[in-house]
């Protein structure tokens, strides 16, 4: 290695921290809402109020090395290049210097620092429209600093301009690229395979608006620069996997599974998805957000995630357990120096990758043997059709009553679905899905309705989420306090819910502690709620909680929370208690005689 991870990191923040820089350190992967984006795709994302004119804190010369989550590439991790996550180096003036300053600065850590040769640097520049004018300003700068004019190129708004894409209000301008001969190759920065593009400056002074730009009343310079990219390209290598952030982890799959990672192939794709999904998802799980596999929204992509990842372990044939080991080379030798709190939450993170891949390997091989009849169903049809008719166009898609049942039964994303279709040359009716998912919800509110009882007012979302909170809380208040605990009544609107137990004392705050944590860590198992209809002796047998004042024989309705809480109860109930979010405690107090009650929220 002519560089580590770690010298480069450490490189960047020194430099730019001997040019007045604050090192302001990596935030959330998490985006903060404020664009709609889902993760943080760029350095500058945490940054945009600052960028649009509030004050920062540590300053107007910022620095740090941000990781990034870009999800959109899933289908190409696999390949030499492409990752779910990778980091940032960035560094920023709010409304301070422009481009004198910063041309000659990424001109000076290129050259004097990471030692590039200054007749080989490319670098590309706005050619101005409409809104912007052709940023000859810049071109100059770099002429006088060394750079050869033939090595100049304006390039049209496609190329050099940023912006984060679909969001209105954010900053953005003309920018800089900067390129470099991957090996002797003609001076032309458009052909990707020849040169590669190391980073970029851009000179932020406009604000996006529904319709065009307005000009800031301060002008910016936002620069990212790929860490990843830039460690395999000082190190002259053309696999990203083979920098030293993964050669342990690489390793560790290696043995594993006794085979090669350069003999190439499928073993070596397998190997590549592996190493990349689970640095995403120690970085997601060990987030300061915490980011936990579930149904909805990012937890989503971090069940896809990881279940891709526990998929790709049996394509190598080895036990998901790999995972567990991989995180812990990523936490303690890779990354934990850089991401303290990777090093705090370490059990928690490998608990999750555990629990997430317990629930996946006992539905996935059942799970995979389903996905193989209905391709199997699919080519017999063809095959038969054929026969009768020379005509018959085979049938290529999988059905969406089919994808449904692998998601709802096997806990296959619909995406995962799609991929194996992919490689058998098939796609998956994902509308159909959809319509199937979405009946399926008709079909347990319908079951529901009209049969809810115990104070549920209203079948909104919300209070659909706090009916099955009650669920959980009864249950913990037997395990806390007493098995003798019982509901006595409870009132749910959809900000917060209200529920009566029996219990002859106030509880004590340790008490109070322990309920929470208990029903929060029910809520990030991410429990089935599963609805079963059986006589009133089978629910009793069952050890189902509830009213026991129905005849004999007659049938009851009742629901379970994974092995956790068994109630009779008309529902409606979330599908998996992963929706619910974060349970917390307001109010206990009391009653009436011998009946405290809990006021709490869902946040
Ligand atoms: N915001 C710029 C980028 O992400 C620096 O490339």
């Amino acid at each position: 290695m002519k560089i580590t991870g770690k010298e480069l990191r450490k490189k960047w923040l020194d430099f730019y921290k001997s040019k007045g820089h604050a090192d302001i350190g990596a935030v959330s992967l998490i985006g903060d809402g404020t664009t709609g984006v889902m993760f943080n795709v760029a350095g500058m994302q945490p940054l945009m109020p600052y960028l649009l004119g509030k004050p920062h804190p540590a300053g107007k010369r910022l620095c740090n090395v941000q990781g990034c989550v870009r999800t959109v590439d899933i289908d190409s991790v696999g390949d030499a290049s492409h990752f779910t996550f990778f980091e940032m180096m960035g560094n920023w003036s709010l409304g301070d210097y422009f481009k004198k300053e910063k041309t000659a600065w990424t001109f000076e850590i290129l050259t004097d620092v990471f030692g590039l040769d200054k007749d080989k640097l490319c670098t590309t520049v706005f050619e101005g429209n409409a809104s912007a004018p052709r940023d000859d300003e810049t071109a100059e700068l770099l002429v006088s600093l060394g750079i050869r004019r033939e090595h100049v190129f304006y390039l049209p708004k496609e190329d050099n301009w940023w912006e984060l894409e679909g969001t209105v209000g954010t900053p953005c301008g003309p920018d800089n690229e900067w390129f470099y001969p991957l090996d002797e190759g003609k001076a032309n920065p458009v052909f990707p395979d020849d040169y590669i593009e190391i980073g970029n400056d851009v000179y932020m002074q406009y604000q996006k608006l529904e319709e065009g730009y307005a000009p800031l009343a301060h002008k910016n310079v936002d620069t990212g620069f790929g860490f990843d990219r830039m460690l395999l390209f000082l190190n002259g290598l053309h696999d990203a996997y083979k920098t030293d952030l993964f050669t342990a982890v690489i390793a560790e799959i290696e043995r594993a599974s006794g085979k090669k990672y350069d003999d190439g192939g499928e073993a070596r794709r397998a190997m590549r998805i592996i190493a990349d999904h689970t640095r995403t998802t120690v970085m997601l799980i060990g987030d300061s957000t915490g980011v936990l596999p579930s149904n909805t929204g990012a937890g989503y992509i971090l069940r896809r995630i990881m279940r891709r990842a526990i998929r790709y372990c049996r394509q190598l044939e080895i036990s998901s357990e790999v995972l567990l080991s991989v995180a812990k080379i990523y936490i303690e030798e890779v990354y934990g120096e850089a991401y303290p709190l990777l090093k705090e939450k370490e059990a928690f993170i490998l608990e999750e990758i555990a629990k997430e891949a317990e629930r996946f390997e006992t539905t996935l091989a059942t799970g995979m043997k389903e996905f193989e009849k209905c391709v199997t169903a699919l080519a017999r049809k063809n095959e038969f059709m054929a026969k009768s008719d020379p005509a018959y166009v085979p049938e290529t898609v999988i059905g969406g009553k089919a994808a449904f049942r692998l998601y709802d039964t096997y806990g296959f994303p619909l995406e995962l679905t799609e991929e194996l279709a992919a490689e058998k040359g098939l796609t998956v009716d994902s509308a159909g899905f959809s319509e199937a998912f979405k009946e399926h919800q008709e079909k347990s509110r319908v079951l529901a309705k009209g049969e809810a009882k115990g104070g549920l007012e209203s079948h909104s979302e919300m209070a659909v989420k706090y009916h099955t909170a009650t669920h959980l809380l009864n249950a913990a208040l037997k395990v806390v306090l007493s098995p003798e605990c019982n509901q006595r009544g409870s009132n749910i609107t959809d900000e917060r819910m209200r529920f009566d137990f029996n219990f002859d004392r106030a509880m004590t705050p340790e008490e109070i502690k322990a309920v929470e944590d208990l029903v929060n860590e029910k809520i990030r198992e991410d429990l089935p709620v599963v609805y079963r209809e059986m006589s009133l002796e089978e629910a009793r047998k069952e050890h189902f909680v509830g009213v026991f004042d129905s005849k004999y024989g007659e049938v009851v309705k009742t629901y379970s929370i994974g092995d956790f809480s068994k109630e009779m109860c008309g529902g409606p109930h979330v599908e998996r208690t992963g929706v619910l979010g974060h349970f917390k405690i307001q109010k206990e107090q009391s009653s009436s005689a011998g009946v405290r009650r809990i006021k709490a929220i869902l946040e």
